[in-house]
């Protein structure tokens, strides 16, 4: 067991030791605008073996390489197109990671020996700072035990992988709270692996071009597996009329459960544990972790999830929440 140490974002040594840690080939979790990230040197393939070993993950399920700026992916990829530069300038730094075809310098412990690499510019400014003092690669999967749910802040991380990381580097809670876009840019038409904050519609009014994203694809990317995101608790989505007659049965539970829920709920409730969600998506989104986070800290044997908003833009919580609930709900 290691002692994971907390170090502060906007303590300069503090940040300078997240660095030397990295350097030395250690993992430190650090904030990006998305949710942490496990960070390691990429081009250290002992500290990216590392990585698979503390999440549990296993080793053919590649890793998003974070780099400073749009020049840095150079040393990455290769026969980059036109249609990166073009994002790029657009939504980086940002939450959009692009799947390009990776250079030789890439190795294959982080692609999971693919021939392709994913890679973004995070927007963060402590983790800007530490890839520019690093001058390499970050290779950063989610914070998180594999399967489990993504870390929003530095106490999720703590509560998954303390004593397993040499670090986490604490900025506070993450501004989206969800993870970035994939877009695969290495056949002609581009095609979203992952939904993510930066929408269809948003690549689309850049590029000029449908873009397509099947409801199902390769099973290597992690993030696309059915039960991935899983709290605890056994959760379900149901609809609000659902959640309403469990409310109104409440008082009989010999046990507590949860309930995430946007629209108004009438009533007692006596032994739920409640968590009122935004109603607008960035908002959602953004609590959406720390809910189930708090919902499995507060010992509930079940959570019920009120059906979020069909609209496009709602495709990632909408996707998340499925996952989070693909044990238990049939789609
Ligand atoms: O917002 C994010 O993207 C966060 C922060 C830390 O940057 N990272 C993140 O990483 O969500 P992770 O490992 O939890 O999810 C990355 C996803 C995985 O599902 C992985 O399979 C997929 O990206 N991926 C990585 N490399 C790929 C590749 N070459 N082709 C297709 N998918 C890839
Ligand atoms: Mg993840």
């Amino acid at each position: 067991m290691l002692e994971t140490k907390v170090l502060k974002a906007d303590l300069e040594e503090d940040l300078m030791m997240a660095a030397f840690l990295i350097k030395q080939g250690e993992l430190v979790a650090v904030p990006t605008e998305t949710v942490y990230g496990l960070a390691a040197d990429a081009s250290n393939s002992k500290a990216v073996e590392k990585i698979f070993i503390a999440k549990g993950r296993p080793s053919d399920h590649p890793l998003i390489v974070h780099v400073a700026s749009f020049e840095k992916i150079l040393k990455w990829a290769k026969d980059i197109p036109i249609a990166a530069k073009v994002l790029a300038d657009i939504f980086w730094p940002g939450p959009l990671t692009l799947v390009l075809k990776k250079s030789d310098l890439a190795g294959d412990v982080v692609t999971g020996g693919l021939n392709t690499i994913a890679i973004r510019v995070p927007k963060n400014k402590a983790f800007l700072r530490l890839l520019e003092v690093l001058d390499t690669g970050i290779a950063a999967p989610s914070a998180n035990p594999h399967k489990r749910i993504s870390p929003t802040t530095s106490e999720h991380v703590m509560y998954g992988l303390s004593g397993k990381i040499a670090a986490v580097l604490d900025a506070g809670p993450c501004q989206l709270g969800i993870e970035s876009t994939i877009l695969d840019l290495t056949s002609s038409i581009p095609k979203i692996l992952r939904h993510g904050p930066i929408t269809k519609k948003m690549l689309e009014d850049v590029l000029k071009v449908t873009i397509e994203s099947p409801e199902e694809h390769s099973e290597k990317i992690s993030g696309n597996m059915k039960d991935h995101y899983q709290p605890y608790a056994k959760t379900f989505i149901k609809s609000l009329k659902d959640i309403q007659n469990i409310i109104s049965l409440s008082s009989n539970l010999h046990e507590k459960i949860g309930v995430m829920h946007y629209s108004e709920l009438v009533g007692e409730h006596k032994n739920i544990v409640i968590r009122k969600m935004p109603q607008d998506k960035l908002g959602y989104a953004n609590s959406m972790y720390d809910s189930l986070h708090y919902l499995d800290q507060m010992g509930v044997s079940q959570i019920f999830v009120e059906i979020p908003s069909a609209e496009e833009d709602w495709r990632d919580v909408l996707d998340r929440l499925s996952k989070a609930s693909a044990k238990n709900n049939i789609f």
